[in-house]
């Protein structure tokens, strides 16, 4: 593994390796250079500050350009401060590109008066030629573009802008290519992330990912494994596997492997004490898999299954591949299974052809299934998606009044689930001060529901028993029943 000390002996004076990670540490050493120069300059070292958009998967990019940041030896500050800034985008709906704009425009005057400051741009909304083109026009001042699939090469492209006073575009359509043994700044010190597969190749006609995030492909096992071996070893007991539909994990591979093969290899590591996974797609949720959540003893009891519709004709135009009763049987088949399992879900509304009949199947399917809780999304069309150019287009306040029913019945039902757990004692693995009251910490249990109790900063980490006192709709105020440290 590479480490700070391993910076100082690269020779930035000869050529750069041509293998990776070699390669970016030699950039890394590079941009370090500059970052000694600007502190014997100015007398501080520089700030950055990286602002995530979007889902987990983007958290988790962040946290690998967090990671090279600091390597190079810039420290964190806010978007305010920063010295350089860099929005990791996500283009799933029209509003997430808005509001990058947005913040470009208030960089802006700041860039005006500090030229040595420097913007970056990178994630899903740039692999959307449109968006470029835009940025090329009308946002000259922002220093460096690149996309989803090169993001391993981020001290490179850094090292190119420090060099020339020209903005740098490095985008790529798609990659086979994954880069390991990067450094990475995990923002909490006992769970992560780790992805283990990206892209998507399900094309629901809706969905802009597949297009942005290029073709599937799974990691490697091994390699998974012994990231996760290795975050153990640094006190991580909770993991979140990511990836567009873990459910094909592995289908892909040289030697083909089951996502729920890989869950029981995950499982046997020593000190991983919880184990989460999204997203699953409904048309490939195994029957292997479920049996082995039932069996395990540490995979959490919560799923994430993004149902989009509960009608069978708009699930066939959106190209999901599964009907409502088939979803319904499956959730009949998990509950069975893992009887106290908590299910949330995603949903879009006004999806092009939706009727007040396809709608009322929708809050059916809300009704039967109890989610714990659910994303409801306002249909968002996506320019070259196949949905974008389908007819019969809801009129938008239509869609404004089926979104507010459907979040009033969501939210009913959901209360009423987290309820249930009212006055029983739950695991929680502490994970925050509590934003609202210094006093007390915030932390999650098995299955993700959120529990304020009173407690101190030496929890952060710590398994705690809690006594569930109180339901506040999503949440839970409850009182420390007894303590354990977690294993490390
Ligand atoms: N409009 C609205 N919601 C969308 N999603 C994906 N694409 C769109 C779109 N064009 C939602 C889906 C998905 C979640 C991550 O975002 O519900 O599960
Ligand atoms: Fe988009 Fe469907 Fe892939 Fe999810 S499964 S990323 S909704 S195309």
């Amino acid at each position: 593994m590479y480490n700070e000390t391993d910076l100082d002996k690269i020779d930035i004076a000869a050529e750069p390796p041509t293998e990776e990670p070699a390669r970016q540490y030699y950039f890394m050493a590079k941009c370090r250079e500059w970052v000694k120069d600007f502190e014997q300059k100015n007398g501080r070292l520089p700030k950055s500050c990286v602002v995530t958009f979007g889902c987990q998967m983007n958290a988790r990019d962040s946290e690998k350009l967090r990671g090279i940041l600091r390597e190079t030896g810039y420290v964190e500050a806010s978007e305010e401060e920063a010295d350089f800034v860099i929005y990791n985008t996500c283009t799933v709906r029209e509003n997430a590109n808005t509001r990058v704009y947005g913040r470009l425009g208030q960089q802006k005057p700041r860039k005006k008066k500090n030229p040595h400051m420097m913007i970056g741009l990178c994630g899903c909304m740039m692999q959307e030629p449109e968006a470029v083109e835009k940025l090329k026009k009308s946002y000259g001042f922002v220093d460096i573009i690149f996309g989803t699939h090169n993001i391993y090469k981020f001290a490179e492209l850094v090292a190119a802008r420090l060099e020339s006073d020209r903005m740098v575009i490095d985008i790529w359509k798609d990659t086979d290519r994954i880069v390991e043994n990067l450094p990475n700044e995990r923002k909490y010190a006992f769970k992560s992330g780790i992805n283990i597969m990206s892209g998507c190749n399900n094309f629901c006609s809706y969905c802009i990912v597949p297009y942005v995030r290029g073709r599937e492909r799974s990691r490697d096992p091994q390699a998974i494994i012994k990231e996760i071996r290795r975050l153990a070893a640094d006190g991580v007991s909770e993991v979140m596997l990511l990836g567009q539909n873990v459910n094909s994990y592995g289908k892909t591979l040289d030697t083909p492997m089951t996502f729920a093969g890989l869950l029981q290899e995950i499982e046997k590591i020593d000190g991983i004490r919880r184990i989460r996974f999204m997203t699953s797609h409904p048309k490939d949720l195994s029957d292997e898999l479920i049996e082995v959540m039932g069996n395990s003893q540490k995979i959490c009891k919560h799923l994430h299954l993004p149902v989009q519709s509960g009608s069978t004709d708009i699930l066939e135009k959106m190209n999901r591949r599964y009907t409502k009763e088939q979803y319904l049987g499956l959730v009949e088949k998990i509950r069975k299974a893992v009887p106290d399992i908590s299910l949330t879900t995603d949903i879009i509304v006004g999806f092009p052809g939706e009727t007040e009949a396809d709608f009322e199947e929708t809050l059916d399917v809300v009704r039967k299934v109890r989610y714990d809780s659910a994303f409801t999304f306002i249909y968002s069309k996506r320019t070259g998606t196949p949905a974008a150019v389908m007819e019969n287009q809801v009129p938008e306040e239509v869609i404004k009044r089926r979104f507010d029913r459907l979040l009033k019945e969501v939210q009913t039902i959901a209360s009423q689930a987290c309820a249930v757990h009212e006055g029983t004692v739950g695991e929680v693995l502490v994970e925050s001060i509590c934003d609202h009251d210094p006093g007390m910490v915030t932390g999650r249990l098995s299955n993700n529901l959120l529990v304020h109790f009173p407690g101190g900063r030496e929890l952060i980490g710590c398994y705690v028993d809690v006594l569930l006192k109180e339901c506040r709709g999503f949440y839970y105020i409850g009182e420390m029943h007894r303590t354990q440290k977690a294993p490390v």
